[in-house]
């Protein structure tokens, strides 16, 4: 609940007063039509670490760029960085 409060706060502030990552690294394909719309994927993956999966499968998939910032964007989205962790170290670790 608090997480909700907080991201509606964050809209209604955020939007106007700055251009975030989300709009200048993502939203370009993430419009809904290449890729899903930021809402979309805040409907579908509801924690950061959830959101951190799905961005690895598509990067490793070849669906996405690799390199992004995808962890600041995941701060960005939800409030706080995704705790999940690379099992093992490997040269994917860095890709995110
Ligand atoms: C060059 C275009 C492009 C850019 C830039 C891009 N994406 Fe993507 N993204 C894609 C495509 C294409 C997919 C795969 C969509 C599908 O499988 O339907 C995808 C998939 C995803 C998924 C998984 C969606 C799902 O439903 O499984 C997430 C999460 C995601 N992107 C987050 C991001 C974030 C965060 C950024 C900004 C840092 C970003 N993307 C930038 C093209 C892009």
């Amino acid at each position: 609940m608090r997480t909700v409060v907080a991201l509606v706060f964050a809209l209604i502030l955020g939007a106007p007063a700055y251009a975030g990552l989300w709009e200048t690294k993502c939203a370009s394909c993430h419009n809904g039509t290449v890729a899903p719309s930021k809402k979309s994927l805040l409907e579908k993956y509801k924690t950061p670490d959830a959101f951190m999966s799905a961005v690895r499968k598509a990067v490793l998939s070849g669906k996405m760029p690799h390199g992004l910032g995808y962890r600041f964007v995941a701060k960005e989205l939800y409030g706080r960085f995704p705790t999940l962790q690379c099992r093992q170290r490997c040269k994917n670790c860095g890709r995110f």
